[in-house]
């Protein structure tokens, strides 16, 4: 299958994307990112990589656990690699888990899970040589990690002598596999202190344990409280002694090995479940973190049977926790302006940590779901930051209110140049200003305008790199662009006497700018935001009229009959292509040289090719905008309306009516759970 310029682009962003991130919390101890907002990432990494199987790369961080060691310890190598584990976010993924171990075994006797809580530690490995600790190390890329010896030998829970036991009796040499991990309060006293002192303060409990195991001098880990709790086997000299996972977990507590006593036998998927909700209300009350509850199959020949894929094994998965929720209050709403005209009411909160990140927006997408929680300003709210980067208002907690609560109203006119709200609605494209006379800082026209900046330059656009909205704000604001051809006369000391500019990024920045000129014809039509013309229209209209020069003459009557183009479409073209303003921007840009192809580059093979495709409710794991493009780029199209032509209706949350009307056309509906594995046709 011929993979796409732009998939390979966004592919290799992604693996670059995570491999900064791996560094900054395997080398670092330093996360920018939450571990959601990381799973999000690698979640799409591997559906990229299921769907294109060739794109692969073997600097994938699906390829890998961890990271190479930092230098300063000594290397420790694995004689059985330190594995990561698969994820799963909700019960389908859980019942795919099942059904995948299933298939790929030979016999299917009965099989119980273990379900012992994910601790959000280190992970560790203990070798024990005639019951006596010789060696400790730690993951590091899985293959290589760090000897520690010296700093597991400091703590007090790990023995360096295992306690003798008839009934398990230690083989010549083996190797114990757990995690380090700091109690909740340690690290918030410690944290607390080293604040006071100047030194680093850590993220959170788990950098903090990996940061004291990470010493060359011992002293430091033995002034701190770090702890273990043994959870698997590694390398084993002899015949194995154990038939199960809770057999290993006895063991490992009669040589006096700290377990984890949260650890339950579930008989069936079902009872997994209940495990994960039991131990998911009881987290709070934990005196260690964890990230979700590890579901193992019991049986030791089983798991010998499944194997390993190359970065997890076949026979255990993380059901990983929720997104988190925070309560905090609203200060005020405040209304963005897009580039169609539409205000978007965005709340103003009282800043609070959610999942190890501090938010103070949320955004309430527009007044209806104002309406549908009834947010206030003043009121008390519960906050979810889901895989999304832009967190959510879950609900209002009406027993908070005092009365001085105020309800919200969609401004009528912007306060600063006073133009109705329906003049910008009626404004796009909004390709240029006037930034002397008309619009000024803070004016929602201006607002419009630096929007449209940003759809012109977007991936999916004239995917121009390394032009984000600060720089966007910061190029309108100094009136270096006023019109969106502007942008290519920009010179570089333009860009210099900017802030966070130097010789190269602004090099780069205008290299990629006109690097833009040369693009298929159908980025550009796309990236002039011309109402209801989104990229599968564009790529139909490119595709049947061919030129700019074509597309600037085709009357109303020609519009209509190219695929997908109604007559709405087909009249907001005929107004932009015979506006005198529009055809003298189109002129500029001729005036400078662009080269536009035609070539479209479509994914031919995928099952979606073709298929019509509506979108509603809200969705946790994408944002409507992502599934849309991952769709078009699978060949759908995606449209707003259900009708007996659609083929398939996606529906997240609160679907709406659209979701009665599908039902009664017999249309297949798609919902959340059933999503990744609709997008990989594996249903
Ligand atoms: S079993 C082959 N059990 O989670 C991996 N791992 O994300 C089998 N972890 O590398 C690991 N709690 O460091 C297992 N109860 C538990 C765990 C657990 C935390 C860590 C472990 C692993 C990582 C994978």
């Amino acid at each position: 299958m011929a993979i796409s310029q732009k998939v390979k682009k966004e592919y290799f962003a992604l693996v670059a994307e995570l491999n900064k991130h791996n560094d900054l919390y395997h080398k670092k101890d330093s996360p920018e990112i939450s571990d959601q907002e990381y799973d999000q990432l690698f979640k799409r990494l591997l559906l990229l990589e299921s769907e294109f199987p060739n794109i692969k790369t073997t600097n994938s961080p699906s390829e890998r656990v961890g990271s190479e060691p930092v230098s300063g310890l000594k290397p420790f190598n694995h004689q059985i690699p330190m594995l990561s584990l698969d994820n799963a976010f909700d019960d389908k993924d859980l019942e795919d888990f099942e059904k995948r171990f299933l298939n790929k075994l030979k016999r299917k006797e009965s099989y119980s899970y273990s379900c012992e809580p994910k601790i959000d530690g280190i992970a560790i490995c203990l070798v024990y040589q005639d019951g006596i600790l010789t060696r400790a190390g730690t993951r590091g890329d899985g293959n290589t990690g760090e000897e520690v010896t010296h700093n597991v030998k400091t703590m007090k829970e790990v023995p360096i002598q295992l306690k003798k036991n008839k009934d398990f009796p230690f083989p010549k040499e083996i190797e114990i596999r757990g995690e380090i991990y700091v109690e909740k309060k340690d690290f918030l006293n410690l944290n607390e202190r080293f604040k006071k002192e100047g030194q680093k303060v850590f993220a959170n409990p788990r950098n903090f344990a990996a940061g004291s195991m990470r010493q060359l001098n011992p002293k430091v880990a033995s002034a701190r409280p770090l702890k273990v709790f043994c959870h698997s086997l590694g390398y084993v000299d002899g015949n194995t002694l154990f038939d199960s996972q809770s057999s290993v977990i006895k063991a490992f507590q009669s040589w006096g090995l700290p377990t984890c006593p949260e650890i339950s036998l579930a008989s069936n998927l079902e009872e997994t479940k209940k495990a994960f909700s039991k131990i998911a209300r009881q987290r709070e009350k934990l005196v260690y973190e964890i990230d979700g509850v590890v579901i193992k199959i019991n049986e030791i020949a089983l798991q010998q049977e499944l194997g390993f894929s190359s970065r997890a094994p076949r026979w255990a998965i993380a059901r990983k926790f929720e997104a988190e929720q925070a309560e905090t209050k609203i200060n005020s709403i405040s209304f963005q302006m897009g580039r169609t005209g539409a205000l978007t009411p965005v709340a103003n909160l009282e800043p609070v940590e959610v999942g190890g990140v501090t938010i103070s927006n949320a955004t309430l997408h527009n007044m209806d779901e104002v309406e549908r929680l009834d947010v206030r300003e003043r009121d008390y709210v519960f906050i979810k930051r889901a895989g999304d980067v832009i967190p959510k208002i879950v609900s209002v907690i009406k027993e908070k209110r005092s009365g001085s609560e105020k309800k919200i109203k969609l401004p009528s006119f912007c306060s600063v140049c006073k133009r109705e709200i329906s003049y910008f609605e009626e404004n796009i494209p909004c390709l240029k200003i006037s930034l002397e006379s008309e619009f000024s800082e803070g004016c929602y026209g201006y607002d419009q305008f630096k929007e449209s900046l940003k759809h012109f330059v977007s991936r999916n656009a004239m995917d121009i790199e390394g032009l984000g909205s600060k720089t966007i704000d910061a190029l309108i604001s100094n009136k270096f662009i006023s019109s969106i051809t502007d942008l290519y006369s920009l010179d570089i000391n333009q860009l210099l006497s900017l802030e966070g500019f130097a010789e190269k990024s602004a090099k780069n920045l205008i290299d990629s700018i006109s690097k833009s000129k040369e693009t298929e014809l159908y980025r550009f039509i796309y990236s002039l935001g011309i109402k209801e013309i989104g990229l599968q229209t564009s790529k139909n209209i490119a595709k049947e009229l061919g030129t700019l020069e074509n597309i600037i003459k085709t009357n109303y009557e020609r519009f209509i009959q190219v695929e997908d183009i109604g007559e709405v479409a087909a009249s907001n073209l005929v107004s932009f292509f015979t506006n005198q303003k529009y055809l003298q921007i189109l002129e500029n840009f001729k005036n400078l040289n662009f080269n536009l192809s035609n070539e479209i580059s479509n994914n031919q093979e995928s099952h979606l090719q073709n298929k019509k495709i509506v979108i509603t409710g809200t969705l946790n794991s994408f944002s409507r905008n992502e599934l849309k493009e991952i769709l078009e780029k699978m060949g759908a199209k995606v449209s707003s309306a259900v009708s007996k032509n659609t083929d398939y209706l996606i529906s997240g949350s609160d679907p709406g009516s659209k979701i009665k009307k599908a039902s009664e056309l017999n249309i297949q509906i798609i919902d959340e759970d059933e999503l990744s594995s609709f997008l990989q046709n594996d249903q």
